[in-house]
């Protein structure tokens, strides 16, 4: 009746880039590097919601050397992660994600992410809820050279 699913998603920080995060643009000085949009939130979710129906991953489905993704917004992914949890019968409880993201601080920006992400997910806010993390100034993330973002996702079929 339930399937529970794990995302995880990393990026490097660079200056000048747009940090976007939920498909929220966020004031910084420095934005992910991707192929895509970078929106480390997004993908993260993505590989949580494909993981629970083991339906493959973000990689396999949308591949980074295709040119149909450069600079794609993210939000194009989950939509279609969300389309495949449907079509296999599975409807969404909730999802939690952690952004680890040593500055800038996300929680002014919390409900923002969480109502674009449910907005693009067509579910209730309170399905999906975000926390930002720090890594306390350890290693490279503790340094502000990349954000990272781990999700899980609880499913359920739709029925029972
Ligand atoms: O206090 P502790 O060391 O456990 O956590 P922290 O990483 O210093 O973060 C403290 C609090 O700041 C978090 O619980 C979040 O509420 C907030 N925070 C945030 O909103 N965005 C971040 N990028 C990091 C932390
Ligand atoms: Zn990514």
């Amino acid at each position: 009746m339930f399937r529970i699913g794990i995302g995880f998603d990393l990026h490097r920080l660079e200056e000048g880039k747009k940090l976007i995060i939920g498909g929220v643009i966020i004031p910084y000085e420095k934005g992910f590097i991707a192929h895509s949009d970078g929106d480390i939130l997004f993908h993260s979710i993505t590989d949580a919601l494909l993981g629970a129906v083991g339906y493959g991953d973000i990689g396999e489905l949308f591949p980074d050397n295709d040119n149909r993704w450069k600079d794609a917004d993210s939000s194009t992914f989950l939509k279609e992660a969300k389309r495949i949890v449907d079509s296999l019968g599975y409807e969404i409880v909730n999802i939690d994600s952690v952004i680890i993201l040593q500055k800038p601080k996300i929680k002014p920006y919390r409900e923002l992410i969480r109502e674009n992400t449910a907005k693009v997910l067509e579910i209730e806010k309170s399905k999906v809820f975000i926390k930002g993390k720090t890594y306390e100034k350890i290693g490279d993330l503790g340094k502000g050279l990349a954000g990272e973002c781990r999700t899980v996702a609880l499913l359920k079929r739709k029925d029972v």
